[in-house]
């Protein structure tokens, strides 16, 4: 024991000594060192002065065109409503790699080769001083859409969603989703379920496909707390779906249905996510549509890959649910996925997986899922590919 840690203790002191040893005996090495040891010290606001102020300008709201000489508008890194939503992972990329790394214009130059890591990720801190008001929830905090969980994170997305069952093709079910954030914290949504069934529509037994739509429903989302440092974000949300859909082709509940659910996201080391929703489903009318109760965990883990970070998270869900009637069964489902990026500015996302009933399989079906996600605010629809 007592040796082994004399030994660690003289490896503490053996390493800088030989270092500094190192440093005499080789002057040319000295001066490199002691010329990074400069920069190094230099703070990010210094870093940001020196390389990105004579565009961006030393309030981060960028220059104009007069005084830069090109017509490529700046982003302004002072509006709340832009820049906390770009996570460090994303602004990372474009800084090392350049404007082209995302798809943005070239000349926005590529720093990998002046600056280290560390300088950079110096320099994106100093930017996160433009905007000073602390209600905006950083885009860190906006972990990869789950198929079934609801996210905490408010977006400006436009989402399509369609499942798809099996055993039972004659059914597909589809979700287009429109999601604007207001203010700092709250975001509204639109919900049109729509869907195309086979019906038979002869005596003589003939079937032809139609469509109709779903109980549209609207929704209200609002930040209640989050915090980069813990790496966490809590919502409380409430989804009101009215009886617009035809029941008796399968997309309706006939009776308006109130559901408020509280969301909840966590960072965890290692690129690991956490998400959970809780909530409940409680239909006006009781007669026609059961009251439930719901909870949806999801662990994932995103791999950045390449040189410009695409960022692919396999993730996999756990559902419960729970009708409030006597006698009724929990069900429980795991839907494993995986979303991936479609185009490399990254805003435009497909996820795609199954869920698979874990209980009570007799009564209920595998299906398949899949959506497409755009990201409006990052960029047209055709932008950044
Ligand atoms: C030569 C001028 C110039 C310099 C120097 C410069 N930038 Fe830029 N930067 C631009 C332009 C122009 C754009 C917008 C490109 C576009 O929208 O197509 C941009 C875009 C960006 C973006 C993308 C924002 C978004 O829309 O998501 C980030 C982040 C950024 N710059 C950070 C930096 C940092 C950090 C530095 C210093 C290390 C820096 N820039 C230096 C010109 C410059």
């Amino acid at each position: 024991m007592l040796l082994c840690r004399r030994g660690k203790a003289f490896g503490a002191f053996a390493l800088p000594a030989v270092m500094l040893l190192l440093l005499f005996v080789s002057p040319g090495g000295a001066i490199e060192e002691s010329k990074r040891e400069n920069v190094q010290v230099k703070s990010g606001k210094q870093l940001y002065q020196e390389a990105c102020a004579a565009c961006h300008g030393g309030d981060g709201v960028g220059l104009g065109a007069s005084t830069l000489g090109f017509a490529v508008p700046l982003p302004d890194f002072s509006d709340c409503n832009f820049a906390p939503r770009e996570p460090n992972g994303d602004w990372y990329f474009v800084v090392a790699e350049g404007g082209p790394a995302r798809v943005f214009d070239k000349i926005m130059p590529a720093f990998g080769d002046a600056l280290s890591k560390e300088e950079i990720l110096k320099i994106l801190d100093h930017t996160r001083n433009f905007c000073q008001d602390k209600n905006w929830a950083r885009g860190e905090l906006n972990l990869p859409r789950a198929l079934v969980t609801t996210k905490a994170y408010p977006e400006d997305e436009i989402v399509w969603a369609a499942s798809v069952n099996l055993d039972n093709e004659n059914v597909i079910a589809n979700e287009l989703i429109y999601e604007q954030r207001f203010g700092a914290r709250n975001q509204f949504e639109l919900i049109v379920p729509f869907g195309w069934s086979e019906q038979v529509s002869g005596p003589d037994g003939d079937t032809e496909w139609t469509s109709s739509v779903g109980d549209i429903g609207l929704a209200l989302k609002r930040v209640m707390f989050h915090s980069l440092e813990s790496g966490s974000i809590v919502s409380l949300g409430a989804e009101l779906f009215l009886p617009t859909g035809d029941e008796d082709e399968g997309f309706g509940k006939d009776t308006t249905v109130f559901e408020p659910y509280i969301s909840y996201g966590q960072l965890l080391p290692a690129d690991f996510s956490f998400q959970f929703q809780a909530g409940a489903a409680l239909p006006f009318d009781t007669d026609r549509a059961n009251e439930e109760i719901f909870w949806r965990g999801v662990l994932g883990k995103t791999f950045v890959l390449g040189r410009y970070g695409h960022a692919i998270t396999p993730m996999v869900e756990i559902l419960g649910s729970k009708e409030l009637v006597s006698e009724a069964d929990t069900n429980w489902d795991a839907v494993p996925q995986i979303q991936i990026p479609l185009n490399r500015r990254q805003h435009v996302r497909l996820g795609i997986g199954a869920q698979l009933p874990l209980n009570n399989t007799d009564q209920r079906e595998e299906t398949y899922q899949v959506y497409v996600l755009w990201d409006w605010f990052d960029g047209g629809l055709f932008e950044g590919w």
